[in-house]
């Protein structure tokens, strides 16, 4: 990843600040859409109480999102600032107000049905899709409460990066997987601006699958470079980065562990 120099800095920093959400006429008024399109990760919070029947909402769109085989495969743990204090002994991260960890369940759906085989990959992709559309629905739900969130792999030790830390700081039982964790809060400030999204005709294709447009890559990193640089002074996209590759090593094996949780029958899956 080069380092850019100051004219690719501020080009690139002006295709961010240009980026648009594309809406058209015809919708603007749809306030659906404009809750889905105008959301951002919220950093910075207010030291202020989201009330039980907002937080209650929310956790109940997750309790009705789609998901496989209405197999519910999900749990979420429930945090304010002080049972998060009690319990992994740090605060909240960005000292949100709420905190939701939303793991993978086979555990539950299997006491009800005990036909599911073990097909350790099978069941965590389920898992993983079926609480990724909950936390998108949480996310979802709270905006349109007025409540902002962020999700998060990396909330130091008790992230999904560590998932065996959490396994045994929470007491998983077999079959049950961290995937993110989601904390909210009335926003303090504005959001940062729109991050640079690949645009929409790079991302879809008809027909047969289409190679990436180079260019498009390169100025898509460049603008990463540029915003990330832009937003945090202090820190990099390259920073992150070396923080990402600290971590994953750890995370891979943790996630194997868990995700293979009968080593002898995951053996024997492979003849
Ligand atoms: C599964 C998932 C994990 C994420 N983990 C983190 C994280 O650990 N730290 C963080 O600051 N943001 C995290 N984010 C937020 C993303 O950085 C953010 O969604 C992305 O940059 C796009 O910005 P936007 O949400 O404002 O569109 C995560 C988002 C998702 C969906």
């Amino acid at each position: 990843m080069k380092a850019l120099n100051p004219v690719e800095f501020l080009r690139s920093l002006r295709g961010v600040i240009d980026g648009k959400i594309d809406i058209p006429q015809s919708l603007k008024d749809n306030q659906v859409l404009q809750v889905l399109l105008n959301r951002r990760s919220m950093r910075s919070f207010q030291q202020r109480d989201i009330p039980d029947d907002v937080f209650t909402a929310v956790l109940e769109a997750a309790r009705v999102a789609p998901n496989a085989i209405n197999s519910q495969s999900w749990s979420f743990g429930i945090y304010d600032q002080l049972k998060w204090k009690e319990t992994f002994g740090s605060s909240m991260p960005f000292k949100a107000n709420r905190g939701v960890i939303i793991l993978g369940d086979m555990n539950r759906v299997r006491q009800a049905i005990d036909e599911f085989p073990y097909k350790p990959l099978v069941e965590y992709t389920l898992c993983v899709m079926n609480a990724s559309i909950a936390a998108y629905a949480m996310n979802i739900a709270a905006e349109a409460c007025g409540v902002a969130s962020v999700m998060l792999l990396d909330t130091g030790r008790s992230g999904f990066y560590d998932a065996c830390y959490l396994k045994e700081k929470l007491d998983f039982p077999e079959g049950v997987f961290p995937v993110m964790t989601i904390v909210f809060g009335y926003p303090k400030g504005k959001a940062l601006g729109m991050p640079p999204k690949w645009p929409l005709e790079e991302i879809v294709f008809t027909g047969k699958y289409k190679q990436p447009d180079k260019t498009v890559m390169k100025r898509w990193l460049q603008q990463m470079m540029a915003a990330y640089r832009a937003a945090f002074v202090t820190r990099s996209l390259q920073g992150q980065m070396q923080h990402y590759l600290s971590k994953v090593d750890n995370a891979e094996k943790g996630l194997r562990d868990l995700i293979f949780y009968r080593p002898e029958e995951s053996a024997k899956l492979d003849k």
